[in-house]
């Protein structure tokens, strides 16, 4: 698989790579993702780049393959971006010192593969940047649900980064697809998407990034097959409710963890 950022039950996809791209998808009116986040992941040699999203203006949620594993990284998240290449006014740059990757999260499997930033100072909330609400604990979308996804990911499978936010929608899947297709699959906290008809993905680059269906965040960009763009696995934000109350208790009282060293 391919974390899409990628990873499947083989191989996770390599984030260095520059992993995840919108596939068949379209630029997006701009700031019309306004929750939208763009984190840069880099130490002194390897860089590589992920979506996220705002879900309190001092929260942002990613996917826990973004960071994990990786040695002296630091993580800037940018909100309130179109372009990434470029300054744009309405961007808020923010250097995170804290976040938290899931204790459970494996990368051999990709289960629990979710991550939450801590933003210090907060996000100011603007016409550009504002939160999405989370769907709610074991809420869980239907087979047949158009859902979408962005993200600054590849536009094709040998193309490069996009500049400007790319959107796509995908049809929630039945349990059966993915389990079929993936051995640790798993129904509870992952969420099987695609496009049957194969044009269009989330892919590398975009891992990460939020799945929006019927106005809240349901997914989290995760992973794909190594070798075609159907079906996806993203993850089930509503099973890991109960965990995200817990880590945001845990910010407002300070009880923070150590900042990652930084080289
Ligand atoms: C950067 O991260 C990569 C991946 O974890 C690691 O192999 C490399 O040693 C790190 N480089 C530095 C300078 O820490
Ligand atoms: C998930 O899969 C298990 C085992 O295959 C099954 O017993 C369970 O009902 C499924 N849960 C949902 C919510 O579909």
């Amino acid at each position: 698989m391919l974390l899409l950022l990628l990873l499947t039950s083989a191989f996770p996809l390599v984030p260095w790579a520059g992993a995840g791209r919108i596939i068949g998808g379209s630029e997006v009116k701009p700031h019309s993702w306004p929750y939208m986040a763009h984190l840069s992941i880099q130490n002194k040699s390897n860089h590589f780049t992920c979506g996220g999203f705002l879900i309190r203006s001092d929260a942002v949620l990613s996917a826990a393959h973004c960071v994990a594993g990786k040695k002296n990284v630091t993580v800037t998240v940018t909100l309130g971006a179109h372009n990434v290449e470029k300054r744009e006014p309405s961007q808020q740059k923010l250097r995170v010192r804290h976040w938290v990757i899931h204790p459970k999260y494996s990368k051999d499997t990709s289960e629990n593969d979710i991550m939450l930033l801590k933003l210090e100072p907060k996000a100011k909330q603007t016409n550009e940047v504002s939160y999405i609400s989370m769907s709610s604990q074991n809420e869980r979308v239907k087979p047949g649900t158009k859902c979408n996804v962005a993200g600054w990911g590849r536009t094709s499978i040998t193309g490069s980064g996009s500049s400007v936010l790319m959107e796509v929608d995908l049809e929630v899947q039945s349990d059966e697809v993915c389990e079929d297709l993936f051995k640790d699959y798993l129904n509870e906290s992952m969420i099987c998407l695609g496009d049957k008809k194969l044009r269009k993905a989330a892919f590398q680059g975009d891992s990460g990034g939020p799945l929006v269906c019927n106005g809240k965040a349901h997914g989290i960009v995760s992973y794909g097959p190594q070798n075609s763009i159907f079906p996806e696995v993203f993850t089930r934000v509503s099973y890991f409710v109960p965990w995200i109350r817990e880590e945001l208790r845990k910010f407002a009282l300070q009880d923070l963890p150590d900042p990652p060293s930084s080289d």
